[in-house]
């Protein structure tokens, strides 16, 4: 069972500089709130309520204004900094104390996921002990991703780190689940040629062995990989219709934490408090008010 998270938070932004030379990228606000609360939401729409944020080497003030270790959440937040971004999978030597002997999610700091049946397809998936699953949606440039050829049985055959041609469409999101080897195999990476570990080799570990699995994010939801300032805007407009159009919030943490009974109305009113006079205060207010 799958009772452990890590938000990946750091990296360099490049792609969206200058926006990212004075702000991590995950403090940028997609919408009304900062980036890094979409990613979190998924996390504990999943379930999960331990959970360990990587940020970049002195940049743990700037998050912990927002989200606090001590929290209006319910939750257990713990802070990790990686000297600098040696790729994905450093997540998880990172992360070693905080996983000790237990299975592990990590949501990559810019990945935005939405969509009707997503807890479904989440919790579905929780009781993960041995392997690794990764999680696909279909995409119309493949060759900006991750990609996954799956059979018809969909069973992995390939895994490709952005191929400059491809026959599969499906692209490996930032979500992925472990198994608790994950911090052995880590260990076991060599730096690619651009100088850091990648998640698609470790992922490859778990494939040899026959121990990775795919799950879909099936038509009816949406996955954006938000690290360029196209999709960020993409990403941001989208949220905005749907919070205009159905007056409920993506990504509301306190509204989650309350539907998952880890907090009661008091603490929603704490919450308002902090963030004061603004819209999201006033969902707050709406959701304890009805
Ligand atoms: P990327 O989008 O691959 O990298 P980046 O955010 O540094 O952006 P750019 O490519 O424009 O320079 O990273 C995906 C996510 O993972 C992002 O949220 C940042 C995070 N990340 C880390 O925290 N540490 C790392 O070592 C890397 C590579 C990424």
């Amino acid at each position: 069972m799958i009772k452990k998270g890590i938000v990946l938070a750091g990296g360099m932004g490049t792609r969206m500089s200058p926006l990212t030379k004075a702000v991590n990228k995950q403090l940028l606000p997609l919408y009304d709130k900062p980036l890094i609360y979409y990613p979190l939401s998924v996390l504990m729409l999943a379930g999960i309520k331990k959970i360990l944020i990587i940020v970049n080497k002195g940049q743990l003030s700037q998050f912990k204004k927002i989200l606090p270790e001590k929290n209006n959440l319910g939750i257990s937040l713990e802070y990790k900094e990686q000297i600098q971004p040696g790729g994905l999978p450093e997540a998880f030597t990172i992360g070693e104390k905080f996983i000790n002997k237990d299975s592990v999610s990590l949501i990559l700091g810019d990945n935005f996921f939405y969509g009707q049946s997503l807890t479904k397809i989440l919790r579905k998936n929780m009781n993960l002990n041995t392997g690794a699953k990764i999680f696909v949606h279909p995409v119309k440039s493949p060759h900006l991703y991750g990609v996954a050829t799956l059979d018809k049985n969909r069973k992995i055959i390939k895994l490709e780190e952005k191929p400059k041609k491809t026959k599969s469409n499906y692209a490996v999101t930032g979500l992925y689940f472990f198994d608790n080897k994950v911090v052995e195999l880590t260990k076991k990476l060599k730096p690619s040629k651009r100088g850091e570990l990648e998640i698609i080799d470790l992922l490859n570990f778990y494939k040899r062995k026959k121990r990775l699995k795919a799950e879909f994010i099936g038509r009816g939801g949406s996955w954006l990989d938000t690290g360029n300032i196209n999709d960020f805007y993409d990403a941001s407009n989208f949220i905005s219709t749907i919070e205009k159009r159905q007056g409920l919030k993506i990504a509301c943490l306190e509204e989650i934490a309350l539907n998952n009974n880890w907090i009661d109305k008091k603490q929603i009113k704490i919450a308002a408090d902090f963030y004061g006079k603004c819209d999201y205060s006033k969902y707050l207010y709406s959701l304890i008010n009805e």
